[in-house]
């Protein structure tokens, strides 16, 4: 399994302002988030690295359907890929793989065998599911476990159940895959907000909740 490498210029930005932050986070510091985001145009994100969006598709990641919208009668309980697609600047469909950390894991499960604490409202119908498919450990692609128990990181075996919001139920990752609010239109699947809670790399919740307010002023 692919452990996806963070060499683009988003990520360095994002170290270094996690290291700026000395790992506390504090009003300077997402001042200084947000005054670096916004006084060098080098920071500004190009909408493929931009995180899922409200209205935005989701799309198979597999290499063979790559870009293909996802349809329910896709799903089952084995994982399948997916990218956000939304639209460029030119109003151009734009996959946002860009930022290899927008991968997605999807699920479907019969009708009440997804429990709390996933977010319901967030699922169709209480049956599809959308979460990172990032290891909140150190940024591997999580897989199926080929015990039929959940999913398994490659990297150092973590474990999560995706049946019950992706908690952890094994191994070293210190905080479950977050879910995507995700709702159907027909037999496909929209994006309906952000990340529920702060996805691989972030640390801090303040760090994410700035992040997506510099997405959404760069779109304003
Ligand atoms: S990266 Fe997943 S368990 Fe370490």
């Amino acid at each position: 399994m692919t452990r996806y490498k963070r060499k683009d210029p988003e990520m360095t930005r994002r170290k270094f302002i996690n290291a700026a932050m000395g790992g506390t986070v504090a009003v300077g510091g997402i001042s200084l988030l947000i005054t670096l985001g916004t006084a060098n145009p080098v920071f500004r994100l190009t909408r493929d690295k931009m995180p899922p969006l409200k209205g935005d598709i989701l799309v198979h990641a597999e290499e063979s359907k790559e870009g293909q919208p996802i349809k329910i009668s896709d799903l089952s309980d084995q994982l399948v890929r997916a990218w956000p697609m939304g639209k460029g600047e030119d109003g151009s469909n734009v996959i946002r793989k860009g930022d290899p950390n927008n991968i997605l894991a999807l699920y479907r499960f019969p009708k009440g065998q997804i429990v709390a604490p996933t977010v319901l409202e967030a699922t169709v119908d209480g049956e599809v599911v959308a979460y990172s498919d990032v290891c909140t450990h150190a940024g591997c692609s999580v897989a199926d476990s080929e015990q039929g128990d959940g999913m398994k990181c490659p990297c150092h075996s973590g474990q999560y159940d995706p049946k019950r919001g992706c908690v952890v139920i094994g191994g070293p990752p210190p905080r479950p895959l977050t879910q995507l609010p995700i709702k159907a239109d027909g037999e496909g699947l929209v994006v309906t907000d952000f990340f529920i809670k702060m996805p691989y790399p972030y640390q801090h919740e303040a760090e994410w909740e700035a992040f997506k307010k510099e997405v959404e002023d760069q779109l304003a």
